[in-house]
């Protein structure tokens, strides 16, 4: 039976900066954001957007047109939930009108959260004949204003419809996996602001990467040259590149060739979104999809999650007859062409405009109401969601 992704939805806020202003205005030579980190812009989330909203606005999108009686399971993956307890996915399941006969709940390991989801929501299929499977990767990335993560922030969702028979692209049972408790990234509970050893975190990264890469040559017998493209998690566009490199050798010049080519579209939409962390690898799918004319039915693609903590997995997956007309050449670029550009000191003010992390009552700002729905504010301790009407 062939299991994979059916339908793709992605969200990120109407809202961004450029990276050279922000560079010029924490006193840094511009090309290193551009070049050396390789980052254009940066979505910015107003308090009214979490994971709730923007999984949800992603998940409308994936669920267009799906037969919802066949639905059994919602998974939402995020690393920055909006509850210690309550899963953020049954806010979703009531903001969308989900049948109440299914498993809803949230999972969370770091960024490789979104590739647990699709994992469990691919073998919940094979179990159920017939059912389908909602995985929704949504995530906020915050390190602070002015610390060395700020250039790496960004802020979306992308949701994936797992069925029998998909249309887009068909996830191959062939994952090879490492896991160690490393600190290279977390968030202590009191804090929506991610801590990292940079430095650490990119040598693991790419040590997670050859490690399952070396298991899954091993175990599969392929190469390089059986990979239309090499999809990656992007905390920043650089990171893939960087993890590309230390294997490309192994490629004829011409598949090397190829190789850069997919992988300079893979990155279009994260050089101006920035980290979404548990859809991060996701959001490299979908502008691979929509900005690749080259790829075919058939193609096998070569996807590596990493999530700090760490997990690492990689596996393939094989692109459907239909794949076209399920995701557009494109598609998206109104999503980020509508979007508004703010002024340095704009963000600024709305990054410190954030939910209270204590029980008093909060009203987000209804001038920065935005997307199909919204977190109006906290009242009693309990956040208020609704469509944006
Ligand atoms: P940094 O210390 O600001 O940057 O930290 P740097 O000094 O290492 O410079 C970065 C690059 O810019 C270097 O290139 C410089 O040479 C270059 P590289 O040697 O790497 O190829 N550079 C320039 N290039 C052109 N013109 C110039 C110029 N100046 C310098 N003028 C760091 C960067 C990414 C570490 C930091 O932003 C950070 O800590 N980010 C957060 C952590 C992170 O994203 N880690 C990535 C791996 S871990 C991961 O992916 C998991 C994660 O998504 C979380 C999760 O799993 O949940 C983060």
């Amino acid at each position: 039976m062939t299991i994979g992704i059916d339908q793709l939805g992605l969200y990120t806020p109407p809202f961004f900066i450029d990276l050279r202003e922000l560079a010029t205005a924490r006193g840094v030579e511009p090309d290193k954001y551009t070049i050396g980190i390789g980052q254009d812009q940066q979505a910015v989330a107003p308090s009214s957007q979490d994971v709730v909203t923007m999984g949800a606005a992603a998940a409308k999108e994936a669920l267009a047109g799906q037969d919802l009686s066949k639905l059994g399971l919602l998974i939402l993956a995020t690393e920055s939930g909006v509850d210690a307890s309550k899963a953020g996915a049954l806010y979703i399941h009531r903001l969308l009108g989900l049948p109440a006969s299914m498993r809803v709940f949230e999972l969370k390991e770091a960024c490789y959260g979104g590739t647990a989801g699709l994992m469990m929501a691919r073998d919940y299929v094979a179990a159920h004949p017939g059912k389908t499977a909602l995985v929704i990767a949504s995530d906020i990335a915050r390190y602070g204003l002015a610390t060395g993560g700020e250039v790496t922030q960004g802020a979306g969702a992308v949701a994936m419809v797992v069925a029998e028979a998909p249309r887009i692209l068909a996830v191959n049972d062939d994952s090879a996996l490492h896991a160690d408790d490393i600190q290279d990234f977390w968030r202590p509970m009191y804090t929506d602001q991610a801590l990292a050893r940079g430095k650490y975190s990119t040598e693991q990264y790419i040590a997670f990467f050859d490690e399952v890469w070396a298991t899954y040559r091993e175990k599969t017998g392929r190469t390089l040259a059986d990979h239309a493209a090499m999809l990656f998690h992007l905390p920043y566009t650089k990171m893939g590149l960087k993890a590309l490199k230390t294997v490309l050798a192994e490629a004829t010049p011409a598949a090397q060739e190829r190789l850069l080519a997919q992988y300079q579209a893979s990155i279009q939409y994260s050089r101006r979104i920035g980290n979404i962390y548990t859809g991060s690898l996701y959001l490299g799918l979908v502008s691979l999809l929509e900005n690749s004319e080259t790829l075919a039915a058939g193609d096998r693609l070569g996807l590596f999650s990493y999530g700090s903590g760490a997990v690492g997995e990689f596996f393939s997956a094989t692109l459907q007859p239909q794949f076209r007309q399920a995701v557009p050449l494109h598609g998206h670029a109104p999503l980020l062409a509508q979007r508004k550009q703010l002024a340095i000191a704009t963000y600024e003010q709305l990054f410190a405009d954030s939910w209270p992390n204590d029980p008093s009552d909060y009203q987000s700002e209804p001038a920065w109401f935005a997307g199909p729905f919204v977190m109006s504010g906290v009242t009693g301790q309990e956040r208020q969601y609704r469509a944006n009407d």
